[in-house]
């Protein structure tokens, strides 16, 4: 069973993977995977997504690899194929992020080890998704109904694409936000409509009073052909106090991580910013995680 993208998820299987969390972080449960291997295989930096598979790992019992490419073959110029079928021989499991979109499905497609994305370019990151769905059921006790709002970068952030979907999926309301020339593709916002039959509402203007949940991301500069354009983009969409004002008591903020500047530090002290709960979420749900690709 490979965790590849989150359109390929059944509801029933994304609940089960929420409720399995739910219990590991309340000390219910644990899943029991000695004596299977983790491989992390990161292509791209991360902080939250390989530390958390990692720690999660570790907690359900297995051991991990950690593949370093900078001090791999790979700089030989061994192919991604044949380091990807070698390292099948060591690891039960591999988890892998990779700058190329499909790349991870490639992976998938030369091993018969599961894989799990951590994350493939612009495309999806499925576990980042169950993260955030995990997060917001159980400050909010629900998804069905409640009025969502992504906000950002919404052409290249990975995180957005696979919680769009979700959230449709799960019957939340959405506003997706984004800076005039960031929007998500119309073709995929239009394809989920028409899928879960309900309407998104698109702005280019952050009027958040109805918002029950924030969920913002950062403008990803790295995949910007020109900087200032990054930081000018940056500066309009930046989550400060006096945004807030009119907004629900009960607002709940949210972030995938790294944030850079698109939120000003005085939110971090307030009560309805929820990104670093949401960050350490990244363990009972990668637990329940690693045992449904490993136990199913
Ligand atoms: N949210 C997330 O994917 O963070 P990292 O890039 O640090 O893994």
């Amino acid at each position: 069973m490979n965790v590849i993208s989150i359109r390929e998820m059944t509801k029933e299987d994304m609940e089960k993977i929420l409720q399995n969390a739910a219990e590991i972080a309340s000390g219910k449960r644990k899943p029991d995977l000695r004596g299977k291997i983790l491989a992390t295989l990161f292509f791209e930096p991360s902080t939250r997504t390989k530390l958390s598979f990692q720690s999660a790992a570790q907690r359900c019992g297995m051991n991990v690899l950690d593949f370093l490419t900078e001090q791999s073959s790979l700089k030989k110029g061994e192919t991604f194929t044949d380091t990807i079928k070698t390292i099948s021989g060591y690891a039960d499991v591999l988890a892998i992020r990779h700058p190329k979109e499909g790349s991870v499905r490639f992976a998938s497609d030369v091993t018969n080890k599961p894989v799990v994305n951590g994350g493939d370019g612009g495309n999806q990151h499925p576990t980042q998704t169950l993260i955030d769905l995990f997060t917001i059921k159980q400050l909010k006790k629900k998804i069905d109904g409640l009025n969502v709002y992504l906000v950002g970068d919404l052409k290249h952030a990975r995180t957005m694409r696979s919680l769009l979907y979700a959230l449709c999926m799960f019957g939340a309301k959405v506003t997706v936000v984004a800076p005039k020339g960031l929007e998500m593709e119309r073709s995929y916002v239009e394809e989920i409509e028409a899928k879960f039959n309900t309407k998104v509402a698109k702005t280019n203007e952050m009027d958040i009073k109805d918002a029950d949940v924030l969920y913002i991301c950062r403008i990803q500069s790295e995949r910007f052909e020109d900087p200032l354009e990054a930081k000018r983009v940056t500066e309009k969409f930046r989550l400060t106090k006096e945004s807030l004002i009119g907004s629900k008591e009960e607002l709940a903020i949210l972030h995938p991580l790294p944030k850079i500047n698109e939120i000003d530090a005085e939110i971090d002290r307030m009560p309805q910013a929820k990104y670093f709960e949401q960050a350490h979420n990244g363990i009972p749900v990668r637990m329940a995680v690693l045992e449904y690709v490993l136990k199913r």
